[in-house]
């Protein structure tokens, strides 16, 4: 049995570090906003254990137009859990947030091999691809309300 639920940004960083930061310090888990009150954590939990995490923020895009928009960030499962459907269960869960917020678009940067994780969601790739130092390559992906 698993559910999704808001977490405290706390609450983010063991996840984070196992999957998005592995062998690299905590500090590098604190993400820019993480504490604002726009903020909002949602984690994926079975049997009360954490599993899965992933942020969304109030911030704008200069590459769109759109007023109201929303970036995810940090979207992780444990990978002993991975492509069990958990990573969809939250990305929905991230994304009807942003809808109910009345977000006109939701963006984010996605790693190269997430990206058709995202466009099995409906996410689509804008520009071309650029580096993140010490992350990898990363496409800028949105769906528009
Ligand atoms: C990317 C990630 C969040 C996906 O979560 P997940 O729980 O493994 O994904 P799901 O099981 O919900 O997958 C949903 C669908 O996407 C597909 N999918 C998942 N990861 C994929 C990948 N890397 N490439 C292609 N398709 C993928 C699944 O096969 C599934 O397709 P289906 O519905 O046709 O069966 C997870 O694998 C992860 O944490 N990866 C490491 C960190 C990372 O890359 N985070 C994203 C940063 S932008």
């Amino acid at each position: 049995m698993f559910i999704t639920k808001k977490i405290t940004t706390f609450e983010t960083y063991t996840i984070r570090q196992e999957v998005l930061r592995k062998g690299k310090p905590i500090e590098t888990c604190y993400f820019n906003g993480d504490n604002d009150s726009s903020t909002t954590h949602f984690g994926l939990f079975e049997n009360e254990k954490i599993i899965g995490v992933v942020s969304v923020y109030k911030t704008n895009s200069l590459l769109f137009i759109d007023e109201i928009q929303f970036q995810i960030r940090g979207m992780a499962v444990l990978e002993n859990f991975q492509n069990k459907g958990y990573g969809e269960q939250l990305l929905k869960a991230a994304e009807k947030y942003c809808w109910e917020e009345k977000a006109n678009l939701i963006w984010f940067n996605a790693r190269e091999k997430a990206v058709s994780f995202y466009t099995k969601s409906g996410f689509k790739i804008v520009g071309n691809s650029f580096d993140i130092p010490d992350v990898g390559i990363h496409f800028v992906m949105y769906k528009k309300n």
